[in-house]
């Protein structure tokens, strides 16, 4: 507000101003440079520029015309300065107050056009996970035992020794058990026996044949431990599935007719089966599957010359082992030896992996590293 030009510094009797005419016509140019700085005043800082030179208490123009042009007004003329100050203070609050409004309006809906969701944005895309290899081979085997009418069963990971070892013919002091060295559970004095985790999913077996009548076709994945010391075949924690069929006129050409269904299915058609004789405290006569190895054709010669670094040269590898129910066994759980019979057998699901897919270390399922994984989407 430039004081001195709108003579704001000067009274009225120096300004030449003798009448209401006069007053009114100084008046009028004062309200044309207000109206025009006002229309300038766009921003905050403008507009705060506006409202000190203008309403200022100490120096703001209306302040200037009371102190010079008002107070020493002669008597005529006071009444005709005091209106037109009046009717120019209520112009500038009003003004005032209308630009403020206005700039405040406008910065609101600068920041919202800023905050506005943009739709034809790509959106964020998150990684989808898969299932782990080991729960993939899982669905693959019980896919291929469904289609011949098993079903699957799950049992506790927490065992008593009695279905762990005894109900499966191991009782104590049994040599085998020494193989299945195990995790024993620390339990009140007051519990009424030891626990364990379970060193196989044969337990299983038995807890399914005190539920269920024969015929009794099943299978059973999950978790097992055992005091092993990790290395690239053995881990502490691995998977089994279990397998158990029982009825009244099973035989062993059944049994070893689903191993080679099952086999052939999971590695290819073109891959053969044999067993070998062993020895499983539950099944009698008891056996080792081999499959002609997946590696060199069952030639036992590597492609580039010399022997077969998986079969080491033999053609076969060992699958898991199986057997024909042992009779001892019906009776823990109430079964007749006479009407029934059947077979049962325990796949090493992470060594199986490891066999289809060329695997060389166990330990890589267990340390989700996603490079590993992702090779298995
Ligand atoms: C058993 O566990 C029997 N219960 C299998 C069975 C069931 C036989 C029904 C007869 C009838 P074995 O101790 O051999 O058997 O273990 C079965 C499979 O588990 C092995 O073939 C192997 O693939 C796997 N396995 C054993 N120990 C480990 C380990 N520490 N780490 C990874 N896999 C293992």
């Amino acid at each position: 507000m430039p004081t001195t030009e709108a003579g704001l510094d000067k009274t009225l009797a120096a300004l030449g101003v003798a009448d209401a005419g006069q007053v009114k016509a100084l008046f009028g140019g004062l309200r044309e440079q207000f109206d025009a700085e006002a229309a300038k005043a766009g921003d905050e800082n403008s507009w705060k520029a506006l409202r000190d030179g203008w309403l200022g208490r100490k120096s703001g123009a209306l302040t200037l015309v009371t102190d010079n042009w008002l107070k020493p007004a002669t008597p005529e003329l006071k009444r005709a300065v005091g209106a037109s100050l009046n009717e120019l203070r209520t112009h500038v609050d009003a003004q005032i107050e209308a630009r403020r409004a206005a700039i405040e309006a406008g910065a609101e809906s600068a920041a919202t056009a800023k905050e506005r969701v943009d739709l034809s944005l790509p959106g964020v895309v998150r990684p989808f996970g898969s299932h782990h290899l080991i729960r993939q081979v899982f669905q693959e085997i019980e896919d291929i035992f469904f289609s011949i009418g098993f079903s699957v069963v799950e049992g506790p990971e927490i065992e008593t020794p009695y279905y762990n070892f005894e109900a499966l013919n191991i009782p104590e002091h049994h040599p085998v058990r020494d193989d299945m060295d195990t995790f024993y559970l620390d339990v009140p004095k007051s519990a009424p026996g030891p626990l364990l985790l379970r060193t196989h999913t044969s337990p299983v077996q038995i807890h399914t044949m005190e539920r269920r009548e024969p015929p009794v076709r099943v299978i059973v994945p999950g978790k097992v431990y055992r005091r092993d010391n990790p290395d690239a075949t053995h881990s502490f924690m691995f998977h089994q599935i279990e397998g158990l069929a029982v009825d009244a006129d099973i035989t062993f050409c059944d049994f070893t007719g689903t191993i080679d269904y099952f086999v052939k299915q999971f590695f290819g058609e073109g891959v053969k089966t044999r067993f070998r004789p062993s020895y499983f405290p539950f099944t009698e006569p008891s056996v080792e599957f081999d499959a002609s190895c997946v590696f060199c054709g069952g030639s036992g010669a590597a492609k580039s010359g010399g022997t077969c670094g998986k079969c080491k040269g033999a053609g076969w590898i060992e699958l898991f082992g199986a057997g024909m129910v042992d009779p001892a066994v019906y009776g823990f759980v109430n079964y007749d030896p006479a009407k029934v019979s059947g077979f049962a057998f325990g796949i090493g699901i992470d060594r199986l992996a490891m066999l289809k897919y060329g695997i060389d270390d166990i330990q890589v399922f267990f340390q989700n590293d996603v490079r590993f994984l992702r090779q298995f989407p």
